[in-house]
């Protein structure tokens, strides 16, 4: 089964944007690592990033029966937002970690509240690029706990 990561809108920015919040890592470095690093565990990792509601809808809607058992998601500004979003998450019943780069509850109020995050198995914030890599390696021991 493979993992899909998910990024959300302006997250193409990634390296230019307010890396303040967001770091340097370009998205492409960032999911170079995870696919190097889900492969060294015999595991694929695709990723998609859009900056459309509707494109990140349909492809949690494709990740039904594409053979995808672990999604990581970032929804970024989506994650305040989209019932829709969330929806779709719930209707393939696709287990999930919620990743976002900053800490989004040192900031503005209106980022403290998440659509995913009682869905979610988990949520990593604050922690920056890293926190998609230590959402990866749970996506692989819970990958592997599945399928000894
Ligand atoms: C973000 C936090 C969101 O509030 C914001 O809209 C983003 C990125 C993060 O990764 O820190 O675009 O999800």
């Amino acid at each position: 089964q493979d993992i899909l990561v998910l990024h959300g809108p302006n997250l193409n920015m990634l390296g230019r944007r307010e890396p303040q919040y967001y770091g340097a890592d370009t998205l492409a470095s960032i999911d170079t690592r995870l696919a190097q690093r889900a492969g060294a565990a015999g595991l694929r990792c695709h990723s998609f990033q859009s900056n459309s509601e509707a494109a990140l809808i349909e492809r949690v809607h494709a990740a039904f029966d594409d053979g995808t058992g672990f999604v990581i998601i970032n929804p970024a500004a989506f994650t305040h937002t989209s019932v829709a979003l969330r929806d779709a998450l719930a209707a393939v019943k696709l287990p999930f970690i919620e990743v976002h780069l900053s800490n989004v509850h040192a900031r503005e109020p209106f980022r403290h509240h998440s659509f995913f995050s009682d869905l979610a198995q988990g949520v990593i914030c604050g922690l920056g690029a890293a926190g998609y890599g230590y959402a990866l390696d749970h996506a692989i021991d819970f990958l592997n706990r599945q399928t000894p």
